[in-house]
């Protein structure tokens, strides 16, 4: 949608939706930048608290993804005018703020709206240090690909929507997105991060495709490395999304899957994750120190892929 509006020429605008980054950026007089975000989506949990912590968890994470720091929320609800008791509202509102709290955000406000579907996020203000932000278009060939978090939350969601969701595969997932990328984004602190961005809506396949476009190189991936929830594989073929589908007709033609291994990924690398991991283009030079200080960090980051110079795909996997 805002790819139609024309450019902006504000030299204040650091980053903004030209290149498909997690965040705005904005030059603010002196010092670090503001980061400005908004995310806000209909409950993929059952249970209202997690729910809650989840949509806080995956609104700040655009600002991880960016190397900033998030300071402030405004809360983003809508709720049907019946069939809803407070209770249930209360406890959406209550995980939400638990999450901010562990984050060091100061909820400030929010705007509650009726509507006959639930819907729960936050717009956050962060700030960043413009020479050290992390953008899409920085990686650089020889960078090495990490990603922090498991693949396939769109699977479980489907899943528990129709009720068939095992349970040990549901708080594998759960306890994952509403887990903060703070740690793994502190844990990079300082480090030749050279791109940065979170696994959400598009899938892998569509944040990694973005970062190669924006940094003007190709992303190669292992399929047999990149990490998916336990017990997941089994339950893909019967619960695919609407989101899945469109992700694949969006980016199918930047990817090619080059092994098969990689073709019996496609449905996981096409599925739109929820509060998902950081996919890192880390220098060379900094793969040893990024791997202990995540273990040190006690965030389950793998190695999944390499950045490689330009070639006629954005996104390879091997
Ligand atoms: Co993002
Ligand atoms: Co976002
Ligand atoms: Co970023």
């Amino acid at each position: 949608m805002l790819s139609d509006i024309p450019p902006q020429t504000d030299p204040r605008v650091l980053v903004d939706f030209r290149t498909a980054d997690d965040a705005g950026v904005y030059a603010w007089e002196a010092g670090p930048a503001l980061v400005q975000t908004v995310d806000f989506f209909t409950p993929i949990v059952d249970d209202p608290y997690l729910y809650g912590q989840i949509a806080a968890a995956n609104s700040l994470s655009d600002v991880y993804a960016m190397g900033g720091r998030p300071l402030t929320a405004l809360a983003i609800a809508a709720f049907p005018e019946v069939g809803l008791d407070t209770d249930t509202i209360r406890l959406i509102f209550k995980g939400g703020v638990d999450v901010l709290r562990d984050a060091g955000v100061a909820l400030l406000g929010g705007h509650t709206v009726r509507d006959r579907e639930i819907k729960f996020g936050y717009a956050v203000t962060g700030a960043v240090d413009p020479a050290k932000m992390w953008t899409n278009a920085g990686a650089r060939p020889g960078d090495v690909l990490f990603l922090t978090k498991p693949i396939g939350t769109g699977i479980v969601g489907t899943a528990i929507k129709f009720g068939r969701a095992p349970e040990a595969v549901v708080a594998q997932a759960v306890a994952s997105m509403r887990r903060l990328n703070k740690a793994a984004a502190e844990a990079l602190a300082d480090l030749p991060v050279h791109g940065c961005t979170d696994i959400t809506g598009f899938g892998l396949i569509g944040h990694a495709a973005e970062m190669a476009v924006a940094s003007g190189a190709t992303l190669e991936l292992d399929a047999a490395a990149i990490p998916v929830f336990d017990g997941v594989r089994p339950m893909v073929a019967a619960n695919r999304s609407g989101g899945l589908s469109s992700n694949r007709a969006h980016f199918a033609d930047r990817v090619r899957l080059a092994s098969p291994a990689a073709e019996a990924l496609a449905d996981l690398l096409f599925d739109p994750q929820t509060s998902g991991g950081l996919l890192v283009a880390v220098g060379p030079d900094a793969v040893d120190a990024a791997t202990s200080r995540f273990e040190a960090a006690g965030v389950p980051a793998v190695r999944i892929g390499r950045v490689r110079a330009p070639s006629e795909t954005a996104l390879v996997i091997r």
